[in-house]
């Protein structure tokens, strides 16, 4: 029986098929301290049993007859917000992920969750609703339970995304050189430079070092990751001091790094370093949602381009719909051309965003960096893109501090305590 530190939660199981329902109340029943009150083959039902009995937690399934249960989520976030919806597909494709996101779902497992996992998904659900319901009038006075479960904390590191809505843009540029500058910046601070574009990651190369070991190695050690090993599988730029954990080699591997892992990598990280710098690339991965869910500040580049401003207007568009806060982004022009008709207060405009930071275009300092394998930082010190770049990790370390001060509640998606 699983059970950890936590009162009972209360569920509503809402599905269709009749051996998905017996194969989840088995699961459920091997839980400790988990009480499914009800079960409902619609959705109609659903809500009239979310009314009437109030369940902490509704698990619901993508495919339901009446309604998909992404509509039901909707609603059931809507009209009872004191319930917290967990949606259960066939399988984990981001599409769906993000549709149960954007409809106010916490979580998201497949129907083969383990015990382990339905576990702590129903766990973090539960104390989601407490919380909530600790704000709610409907249910001001209710019995709640007095012992309220705490997410773990600990030494928290930060966790800064380079994210640019379009390749080419310069973000695994701005990766590379952040990293260096934020190090600059505080050389007690231990720096770490992980490469979040999982199919075709090329940060290593900004340093001129060929990678072997990558974050799939990892993988297989999830549950039992130690510094030893996590420093073992990084690249050490000797030139620069920085560690590099690699992407994986080849793009077909891209798949073994699911949301989860990536999390808990990233958690794992920011208990180890003071700043844990994320490449990204444009699509949005499981593995870059998570990073993005994770980070505390995400650095947004942007360009003059028609093409870059609709995908970053997209890219906002979605952090909103996500409920994140905007407080996270730092919005930066990359490759900044001041000659170009789109200025930067068209670009602002168009985002209905203020941009953050100027990074010019400097194709000298590019190509240097190029030649000698060393980022501009290093290669091109004096350069308008290093004196930039400093002014972006200032930035960002503002920002960091600003961000920790609101407390804003973050989604964990795939952080699984
Ligand atoms: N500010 C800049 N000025 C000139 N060239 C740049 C600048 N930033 C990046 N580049 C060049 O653009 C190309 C793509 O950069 P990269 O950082 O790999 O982009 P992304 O990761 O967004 O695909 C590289 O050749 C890089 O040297
Ligand atoms: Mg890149």
């Amino acid at each position: 029986m699983m059970s950890g530190e936590r009162e009972t939660v209360t569920v509503l199981l809402v599905e269709n098929n009749a051996q998905l329902m017996k194969h989840m109340q088995k699961t459920l029943g091997l839980i400790d301290k988990v009480d499914l009150i009800n079960t409902s083959l619609l959705a109609q039902d659903a809500l009239e049993v979310i009314r009437e009995q109030k369940p902490l937690v509704a698990l619901v399934d993508y495919n339901l007859p009446d309604m998909n249960g992404i509509n039901l989520t909707e609603i059931i976030r809507k009209e009872y917000p004191g319930t917290q919806v967990i949606v259960i597909s066939q399988d984990n494709y981001t599409d769906v992920v993000l549709q149960a996101v954007r409809a106010g779902a916490c979580d998201f497992i497949t129907h083969d969750v383990s015990v382990k996992e339905l576990n702590d998904v129903l766990t973090r659900a539960a104390t989601l609703a407490v919380q909530d319901r600790s704000k709610l009038p409907a249910f001001v006075g209710m019995a709640t339970p007095e012992r309220k479960v705490t997410v773990p904390s600990g030494p928290q590191g930060k966790i800064v995304a380079v994210y640019g809505a379009k390749g080419g843009i310069g973000t695994t540029t701005v990766a590379a050189n952040l990293a260096l500058a934020l190090m600059d910046r505080d050389h007690d601070a231990r720096v770490v430079l992980v490469d979040g574009a999982i199919q075709y990651g090329d940060v290593h190369l900004m340093f001129n070092e060929l990678g072997q070991a990558s974050v799939m190695d990892l993988v297989p050690r999830l549950n039992e990751l130690d510094i030893e090993l996590v420093e073992n599988v990084m690249l050490f730029n000797r030139a620069t001091g920085i560690s590099i954990l690699p992407a994986p080699p080849r793009p077909e591997f891209a798949e073994k790094i699911t949301g989860e892992a990536f999390a808990r990598i990233l958690e794992f990280m920011r208990r180890h370093y003071d700043y844990v710098v994320l490449n990204t690339d444009s699509y949005i991965s499981d593995a870059v949602l998570a990073a993005l869910d994770a980070s505390e500040v995400v650095v947004l580049l942007t360009a003059q381009s028609i093409n870059a401003i609709r995908n970053t207007r997209l890219f906002l568009d979605l952090w909103n719909a996500m409920g994140m806060t905007k407080d996270r982004i730092q919005l930066v022009i990359s490759r900044y051309d001041p000659t170009s008709p789109i200025t930067t207060e068209r670009v602002g405009e168009r985002l209905k965003f203020p941009v953050n930071m100027l990074l010019p275009e400097d194709n000298e300092a590019a190509r240097k960096a190029d030649a000698l394998g060393q980022p501009a930082l290093r290669s091109s010190r004096d350069s308008a893109y290093s004196k930039a770049l400093y002014g972006l990790a200032d930035q960002a370390i503002k920002r960091i501090e600003a961000v920790d001060k609101s407390e804003e509640p973050r989604m964990r998606m795939f952080v699984t305590a």
